[in-house]
């Protein structure tokens, strides 16, 4: 469904996505983890039109090379940001329904605001401003507002990060259910292996820009270099 061939991103002297290769197949939920720095946002950066780059990703059979963010969101990509962004004073329903408009506009119906409040659970706060949702509320909202943009594929990056043990419950449950009720396909970016591992079909580990291993998580994490490079050592840790 998505695949990058010899995808390179360089700022300046800085390589951060080096000659890279990969293909998501539709319907699974593909991970993607590695070091800071090691690319991982900068790839989603590409594949939404953020950059310029060397190389070819097509989605669905066709290059999407040089198209703008928007025109990617209308082929049916759609994403969310590491850091959680919101409109502060705008109402949970009205930054939902912004994702309704910047997706395909042919398709535009604001039953699918409601329709997404319901998925996503923000029933009790549609009518709240989003800057008063606590951090879970948000990464909901981040979501709903991606889903309402009608994607066939969805990029997370890093979903979980600053979450306890009961949001990041909900999140997997809820990123579950985007792929298996709504056939989304998905990418997630992650640093917690416990959550690649339980959700992912596909697991890709990058290293400055560069493939240390792909294939199956269970595989992955057995990798003798994937554990030098990212997992460490059981000798190291003490
Ligand atoms: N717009 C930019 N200009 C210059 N350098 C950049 C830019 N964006 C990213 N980089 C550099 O590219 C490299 C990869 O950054 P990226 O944000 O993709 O890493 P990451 O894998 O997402 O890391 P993290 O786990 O910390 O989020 C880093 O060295 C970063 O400093
Ligand atoms: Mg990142």
């Amino acid at each position: 469904m998505l695949k990058l061939s010899n995808v390179t991103k360089r700022f300046g002297s800085l390589v951060a996505v080096n000659d890279l290769s990969l293909e998501v197949e539709k319907g699974q939920i593909y991970g993607i983890a590695g070091p800071n720095g090691a690319g991982k946002s900068t790839i989603y950066n590409l594949i939404t039109g953020f950059y310029s780059y060397e190389g070819k990703i097509e989605f669905e059979g066709k290059p999407i090379n040089g198209l703008r963010p928007y025109q990617i969101v209308k082929r049916g990509i759609s994403r969310t940001f590491q850091i959680p962004q919101t409109f502060p004073s705008l109402s949970v329903e009205d930054s939902i329904d912004i994702g309704n408009r910047f997706g395909n506009t042919a398709a535009y119906s604001r039953k699918r605001v409601d329709e997404v409040i319901d998925f996503v659970n923000l029933n009790r706060e549609r009518k709240h401003k989003t800057g008063t949702l606590d951090l879970l509320g948000k990464k909901k909202l981040m979501i709903g507002a991606a889903l309402a943009t009608r994607p066939k594929m969805l990029m997370l990056d890093e979903p979980m990060a600053g979450s306890n043990a009961h949001e990041i419950k909900a999140l997997m449950e809820l990123i579950r259910r985007i792929n298996q009720e709504l056939g989304i396909t998905i990418i997630i970016i992650e640093h917690f292996m416990k959550v690649l591992t339980e959700l992912t079909e596909t697991l890709l580990i990058i290293e400055t820009g560069t493939e240390i291993c792909c294939g199956h998580p269970a595989e992955v994490t057995n990798d003798p270099a994937v554990i030098e490079c990212y997992l460490g050592r059981e000798d190291d840790q003490g």
